[in-house]
């Protein structure tokens, strides 16, 4: 089997239970994800042109699926920036924590369900751009800015 390295983002193919009456995807922490889920949240009406997210957590991993619609979203380790579009409601993407992330480019009505490993905690966000960089550079030896 696979050995997964969980302390970089990764793109995760749930389980699609396919039905004439309608299809089914599910996440049953364990088998999927490396961590047990705390909380779920989701945004939606997002209106054309805004962007969400502009942090880091210092604890809290995520599961991010677009149950309805597309979106990207930008991932940055203090060294590269990396985009994925989410636009499928069977893949998720595993965010380690430390990873600064913005979410733009939403299609109308698209809704984006996070799936994380804490509860909800101010403290556990880094939204200061340059301690996120102080951090990462900590972590992984150097941060561009
Ligand atoms: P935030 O995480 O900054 O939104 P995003 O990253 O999607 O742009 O959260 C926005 C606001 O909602 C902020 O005031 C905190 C609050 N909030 C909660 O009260 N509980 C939660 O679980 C989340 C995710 C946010």
């Amino acid at each position: 089997m696979e050995t997964v390295n969980w302390s970089e983002p990764r793109i995760i193919q749930l389980p699609k239970i396919y039905d004439p009456r309608g299809n089914l995807t599910f996440v049953q922490d364990a088998d999927q994800i490396p961590f047990e889920i705390a909380r779920v949240y989701w945004t939606y009406d997002v209106p054309a042109g805004e962007f969400r997210g502009g942090h880091s957590h210092r604890e809290a991993e995520e599961l991010v699926v677009a149950t309805g619609g597309s979106f990207n979203v930008n991932l940055y380790d203090g060294v590269e920036w990396v985009t994925y579009t989410l636009n499928r409601p069977y893949v998720g993407l595993y965010i380690p924590s430390g990873y600064w992330r913005t979410l733009d480019n939403f299609a109308s009505g698209s809704v984006c369900l996070v799936m994380t490993s804490t509860l909800y905690s101010e403290e556990d966000y880094v939204r200061d751009f340059d301690e996120f960089c102080s951090l990462s550079a900590e972590r992984r030896g150097r941060c561009n800015g």
